[in-house]
């Protein structure tokens, strides 16, 4: 049986190719994980309950279950050498319970953390990182007296469970106060939140950093733009200044070591007007904006991510050209399906979903660029994604 950086005589050995590596989670970023996976010469298994799912359709089982059938996991954790999840809401406690009978190279710390805004926050104080003013509040009241400190406009977000913007409303003055209230005794219960003060940032960024528990590599920081509370766009890399750039890789890194980190983990951010950096979130795994380094790095967040796991050293990447990622949401498939005759220049992935559906993510558009604002241009002026305008 391959072992994982187990430490005999002063040398540590890694995960062999041949050993199976078991997603939690069969959606396109488990996808992706598994093709580097299967380059790498590992081979995948994936726990999803949707047969047929995204990664199932380029690994080698699945196991179609709910992701938290402790049972599931117990089969997964049997059939795998590594444990890895595409997403945080996986149940930490299921994976503690079977960390006997498999490597868990991530740990569940990194999950505790992120699943929950509250956690997470205090994790990235504690790490000498800048986030908005926050605080928990868990009832109306504390809502109002946490609206005296932090002021308006602020957001509040459930702690646990939300993407996309679900799950969060942005509170603008008392009137909006007045509907929480209105809508908490309607429904006759306040989810554990958080309330954070609204940034009023430049722009949005964010930063990829991998690790194999001891060794850390960062990815260059990139722009994010959202539509509706999800990312339209990434350009890479970001056009910042030299602190900038180097505050968001000095932020990584000691997030990364708080956590020794293995595999990869993006940080979202705000950047403000006067460069400061602020971390916005967490996500302990591959993140859409690093999609682009797919095309455009020397080694691409998945494979950073499967190195990192098998304890495999990681170079440091390199971007080999600047970068432009464009989502493609279920509204967005038909027209771009139609163009791709006329754009060689278009880096197409499609996840192989079977439904598609208003505003899910069905693929991404990458295209290698010299002129960053002239091809986001040329693509908008596609009219491919005329409703995000
Ligand atoms: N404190 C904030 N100030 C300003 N904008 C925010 C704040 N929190 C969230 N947002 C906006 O909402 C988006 C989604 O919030 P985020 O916390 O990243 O949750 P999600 O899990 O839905 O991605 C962010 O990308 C940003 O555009
Ligand atoms: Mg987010």
């Amino acid at each position: 049986m391959p072992s994982l950086s187990e430490e005999t005589d002063g040398a540590v050995t890694m995960l062999e190719p041949g050993s199976t590596i078991g997603i939690v989670g069969g959606g396109q970023l488990g996808r992706m994980m598994a093709l580097s996976a299967r380059y790498h010469g590992f081979k995948v298994g994936v726990l999803d309950p949707t047969p047929d799912c995204p990664t199932a359709q380029v690994a080698d089982f699945q196991i179609t279950a709910a992701y938290d059938s402790k049972d599931a996991i117990r089969e997964l954790a049997e059939r795998s050498n590594v444990i890895t999840y595409e997403f945080e809401n996986v149940d930490a406690d299921a994976l503690d319970e079977v960390r006997d009978i498999v490597a868990v190279p991530q740990g569940t710390d990194l999950l505790r953390v992120t699943q929950d805004r509250v956690n997470e926050k205090r994790f990235v104080n504690d790490h000498g990182a800048a986030t908005a003013p926050w605080k928990e509040v868990n009832g109306y009241e504390e809502l109002t007296a946490a609206l005296e400190t932090i002021g308006y406009p602020a957001v509040l977000k459930t702690r646990s469970g939300g993407y996309d913007g679900h799950g969060q409303r942005v509170l603008r003055s008392e009137s909006d106060l007045a509907e929480v209230r209105a809508q908490n005794s309607r429904e006759g219960f306040f989810p554990p939140s958080i309330l954070e003060g609204f940034v009023d940032f430049a722009f949005e960024a964010s930063i990829l950093i991998s690790g194999n528990g001891h060794d850390f590599v960062t990815f260059p920081i990139v722009r994010n733009e959202h539509r509706n509370n999800i990312l339209h766009l990434t350009l890479a890399p970001a056009t910042v200044s030299h602190e900038v750039a180097r505050d968001a890789e000095a932020l990584a890194l000691r997030l990364a070591r708080g956590f020794e980190l293995s595999g990869t983990l993006a940080i979202e951010l705000f950047v403000t007007k006067d460069s400061q950096v602020i971390v916005n979130e967490l996500a302990p795994r591959p993140h859409n904006s690093g999609h682009y380094t797919i095309e455009a790095c020397s080694i691409d967040q998945f494979d950073a991510h499967v190195r990192g796991i098998a304890g495999w050293p990681l170079p440091k990447p390199k971007l080999l050209s600047p970068a432009v990622m464009v989502n493609v949401l279920g509204q967005h498939v038909m027209p771009t399906r139609a163009l791709i005759g006329e754009h060689p220049e278009w880096c197409l992935h499609d996840y192989g979903k079977a439904e598609i559906k208003h505003n899910r993510k069905m693929g991404h558009i990458t295209v290698l660029t010299s002129d960053i604002d002239g091809t986001v241009r040329d693509l908008e002026s596609t009219g491919c994604w005329s409703d995000l305008a």
